[in-house]
């Protein structure tokens, strides 16, 4: 079995690597090409904690995976990750475990190629503005996709914390220089919207985070911080004004994230307007952009097939480039 720890993760694969294998989940989850139980959960009450446990198995790939992922919000406190998590990749031919990750790293990775993935179907062909709303541990990726599928002159990065956003912005116009983009930390997130040709929300936030009005024609958005019912950062007056709303698997978005629930109870849309998924869009069932000045939303709750796909990639890429520790 090989051991990868983050680190040796970054250094064997690249984010539009990672986007290439997102697309394939994307389509194999669209296409029913992938096994993928609902997750399950163990509540830990004393901690206010849960663990999660996330299968999936890909027959035409010859691959399974289970995510372990615990959530355990005071752990910070006392110095530690909030949500500790591994994958383990499985042989499927001979169901022999060949590698665990940090699950953390396979996370960011997909979870911003996700967004990676939307832009580059999605988005218009010439972008010059980014937009970011949020710079926790999840963003960094986040904008590493963003920057590495369009050519973008300026990122405007907004979070609530200014004094991190501003340290987050230093550090990340270093790391992702070659790209070429000014990273720029705002005082608000109407500066971070206004002029954004692609547009990432990226908190856990329990009510919408940026003026939906606000958004210009031809904007891109990807909603990625709400999975749970119980977050809602994406705000439901720009859903009327887009003319696609797409989600990276449709029936997975409309069980969980309120960013959608929501606006269906108040009538602001129906499901019916909800498109599809992306794979739907990848494999031309239903359309992608038609016009420079759509807006179009796409919110990602985050699938077992990335994760699945994501860690067969970098497993590969380790192999072939001898990365990891081997364990006996
Ligand atoms: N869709 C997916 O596949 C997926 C995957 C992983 C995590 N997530 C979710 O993404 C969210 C962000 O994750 P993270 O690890 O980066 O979180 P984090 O807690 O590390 O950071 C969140 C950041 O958002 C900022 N913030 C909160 N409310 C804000 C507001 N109204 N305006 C501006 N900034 C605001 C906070 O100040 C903080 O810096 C979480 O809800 C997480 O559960 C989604």
């Amino acid at each position: 079995m090989l051991l990868l720890n983050e680190k040796e993760i970054k250094s064997v694969v690249t984010m539009k690597e990672v986007i290439e294998a997102d697309k394939k989940a994307f389509r194999m989850i669209a296409n029913g090409d992938v096994d993928v139980p609902l997750r399950t959960g163990i509540k830990a009450p004393a901690y206010d904690a849960e663990f999660l446990f996330m299968p999936s198995y890909a027959a035409s790939e010859d691959i399974a995976a289970i995510k372990v992922i615990n959530i355990f919000p005071h752990n910070p406190a006392q110095g530690l990750n909030a949500s500790p998590a591994q994958v383990m990749l499985i042989d499927g031919k001979t169901g022999v475990i060949i590698a665990m990750m940090d699950g953390a790293a396979v996370t960011k990775l997909r979870t911003g190629a996700s967004s990676g993935a939307a832009f580059d179907m999605l988005g218009k062909k010439d972008c010059r503005i980014g937009g970011l709303i949020g710079t926790g541990g999840q963003a960094p990726a986040q904008l590493e996709a963003m920057v590495a599928v369009r050519q973008l002159e300026e990122v405007r990065v907004f979070d609530l914390n200014f004094e991190q956003c501003e340290k987050f912005c230093e550090r990340m116009q270093k790391e992702l220089a070659d790209y070429g983009a000014k990273i720029v930390p705002v005082k608000s997130a109407d500066e971070a919207t206004v002029d954004a040709d692609l547009f990432i929300t990226m908190t856990p936030s329990a009510k919408p985070v940026f003026d939906g009005t606000k958004i210009k024609p031809g904007c891109t958005i990807s909603c990625v911080g709400t999975y749970e019912p119980h977050k809602h950062e994406m705000d439901p007056a720009v859903l009327p004004r887009a003319s696609k709303i797409i989600c990276d698997h449709k029936e997975t978005a409309l069980s969980e994230t309120d960013d959608l629930l929501i606006p269906i109870a108040d009538g602001i849309i129906t499901e019916a307007d909800v498109l599809g998924s992306l794979g739907d869009v990848i494999d031309g069932r239903i359309p992608g952009r038609e016009s420079d000045d759509e807006i179009i939303v796409y919110e990602t709750v985050g699938v077992g097939s990335q994760d699945l796909m994501a860690a067969k990639l970098i497993y590969e890429k380790a192999v072939e480039a001898g990365v990891g520790t081997v364990w006996e």
